[in-house]
């Protein structure tokens, strides 16, 4: 692995976080500091007098470093909308600059920085940019989490295509079962293995949650 990167995905909702907190365990296991990063978060609760996101949550849980929270997430918006429909109802404009000094000062501060996205690689950040110009201005290779549903190859596909066109260093990807009901799951990663030409770099079985 990298010494730090980008964990994009096919969608919003297919594991990013799960498969981070997963790799930050792993890394921590092999005795190296890591931090947990989640620069643009939407959907947030005012808990304890400031305002909490879930992923921020769990990242910073799995972090085996402090880390001030602003810099462990420069902007968090309150609806669980879009990235820059939040921003933009709450008059803020993402910065990528202000993203890329947060991600600097971390990686002073741990061996390892994984920074996750939100939602999927074209995800807009302002009236210009998006996800995949943050990966480009940390410039960090980015890891790529499929969640295995019916949809994901085209999905996976399309982002590492985009990953390519930009030159972005594609480091891997991880696949993560999340629907127990997905027909065909063998054949789905065997096609994934073959049109990625690689085997993943993690595999993700699908996990009960606990009652
Ligand atoms: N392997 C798995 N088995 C069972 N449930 C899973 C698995 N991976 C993820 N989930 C569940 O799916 C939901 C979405 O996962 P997660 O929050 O990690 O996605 P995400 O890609 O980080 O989403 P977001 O775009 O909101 O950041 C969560 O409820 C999580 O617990
Ligand atoms: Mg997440």
């Amino acid at each position: 692995m990298p010494r730090h990167f980008f964990v994009t995905g096919t969608d919003t909702g297919v594991g990013k976080t799960t498969v981070t907190v997963r790799l930050m365990q792993q890394l921590i296991a092999q005795g190296l500091t890591v931090i947990g990063m989640k620069p643009v978060a939407s959907g947030c609760e005012w808990l304890d007098g400031r305002w909490q996101n879930e992923d921020v949550r769990q990242l910073t849980a799995a972090s085996n470093v402090k880390a001030p929270p602003e810099l462990i997430n420069p902007y968090c918006f309150e609806p669980a909308i879009a990235p820059h429909i939040a921003a933009a109802q709450a008059g803020v404009a993402i910065d990528l600059n202000i993203i890329q000094e947060a991600y600097t000062q971390l990686t002073t501060l741990a061996d390892v920085v994984i920074v996750e996205g939100a939602g999927g690689l074209l995800v807009p950040l302002n009236s210009s940019q998006t996800m995949a110009d943050l990966i480009q201005a940390l410039d960090i290779p980015a890891l790529m989490v499929v969640g295995m549903r019916l949809g994901c190859i085209n999905h996976a596909l399309l982002t590492v295509q985009v990953l390519k066109q930009r030159g972005i260093d594609f480091c891997g990807w991880v696949a993560n079962s999340i629907d127990p009901q997905m027909s065909m799951p063998e054949e789905n990663l065997q096609t994934l293995i073959q049109s990625l030409q690689q085997p993943p770099l993690l595999q993700v079985p699908f996990q009960e949650s606990s009652p």
